[in-house]
């Protein structure tokens, strides 16, 4: 587990434990992760990213290996390289669109050719919204529109999401994103705010429209869908962009912050649409059950490929959301 003491870090490794598997600590803070592997008997073995060796010695004897550490512009290519060498899965939570695109290009034909698992973004963004649309989608192998609307009732930023955020923003020229006509394009104008109609008893909301997420690099990965769109409340949007809004705060024993999520994706086809909802609390601690049922599938070979695949392109992905209660509610068509 790399990046094991951040925020998503410690809700993964609370999952990995309740669930039976044995972490092992690893991150580039000697001092947190003794801290953190004291009275648990597991091992804490810091690594820098820009030491190979150490990472070598971090991954030894793993299973597959959890990045959590962000931004993931920096960690990723060297966490994957030390993954290749060992000969194990990676996955990890990357949120930032530019370092998503760039596992996909840079690591693509060496994972494909060694046999390797390499599923980024296997998280919130990224990931679960593949899930939904894929499971949406159904056996639909084409579509002409994914519209992935975030329900936030707040959105309580970690250091970790706005380092990445600044990181991803530097990445692009301040310009925003979005996925049209087959491919990434960049905007320079305000997005359009809308009104989404989500599922009730939440009804009717203020989105910001094209407040786009890594579902664009995930879902078009492996659909045929020209079109991706995401939608963010204007609550949550607010907040991430206030320089002082606070950190989440825990408010249960699984030290889970308030924060409510629903997630309505909706595919179109023709005059045809498909819907798929998902509800749950807490956008970093439900990042935990994503990628650990994601680990589990994979080292228990329940998988329909290899190489650098997202999570709708892997998994049996109404399984994989099936699975995923009591931690996420899903509606599937
Ligand atoms: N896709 C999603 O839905 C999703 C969900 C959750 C999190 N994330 C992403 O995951 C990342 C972590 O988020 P968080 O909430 O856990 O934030 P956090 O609490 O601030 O933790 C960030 C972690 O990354 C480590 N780190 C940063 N730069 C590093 C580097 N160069 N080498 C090694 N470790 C480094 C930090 O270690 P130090 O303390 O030593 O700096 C810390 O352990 C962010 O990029 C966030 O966007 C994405």
């Amino acid at each position: 587990m790399f990046g094991a003491y951040g925020h998503t870090g410690r809700f993964v490794v609370a999952e990995l434990a309740e669930r039976g598997f044995v972490p092992v600590l690893s991150g580039r803070d000697a001092d947190q992760l003794k801290t953190m592997a004291y009275g648990t008997g597991w091992e804490a073995r810091p690594a820098s990213v820009d030491d190979p060796a150490a990472l070598d010695r971090a991954l030894a004897g793993a299973a597959a290996v959890i990045n959590c550490a962000g931004p993931f512009a920096t960690t990723a290519a060297p966490v994957i390289e030390a993954a290749l060498r060992a000969g194990i899965p990676y996955l990890d939570v990357a949120a930032e669109i530019e370092a998503n695109l760039d596992t996909f290009t840079h690591f693509a034909d060496r994972a494909r050719d060694a046999g390797a698992v390499v599923v980024p973004a296997m998280a919130f963004f990224g990931g679960f919204g593949d899930l939904l649309a894929t499971a949406a989608m159904g056996d639909w192998t084409t579509a002409d529109e994914v519209h992935v609307a975030y329900g936030l009732d707040s959105w309580h930023p970690t250091a970790g999401t706005r380092s990445a955020g600044a990181v991803s923003r530097r990445r692009r020229g301040d310009r925003r994103v979005v996925f049209t006509g087959g491919r990434l394009r960049h905007r320079s104008d305000a997005p359009p705010s809308l009104e989404w109609r989500f599922p009730d008893p939440m009804g009717a909301r203020a989105v910001i429209g094209e407040f786009t997420m890594a579902d664009v690099v995930t879902v078009p990965s492996h659909l045929t869908v020209p079109e991706v769109r995401t939608y963010m409340t204007v609550e949550a949007a607010r907040d991430i962009a206030a320089p002082e809004t606070p950190q989440p705060t825990a408010v249960d024993d699984r030290g889970r912050s308030d924060q409510t999520f629903l997630v309505d994706v909706v595919v179109r086809s023709g005059g045809a649409e498909r819907r798929a909802t998902a509800r749950g609390q807490d956008i970093y601690a439900v990042t935990a059950p994503l990628v650990v049922e994601a680990l589990d599938r994979v080292l228990t070979g329940r998988t329909h490929a290899a190489g650098v695949v997202s999570a709708g392109e892997i998994f049996d992905a109404p399984g994989f959301l099936r699975a995923l209660s009591p931690h996420i509610t899903v509606k599937l068509p």
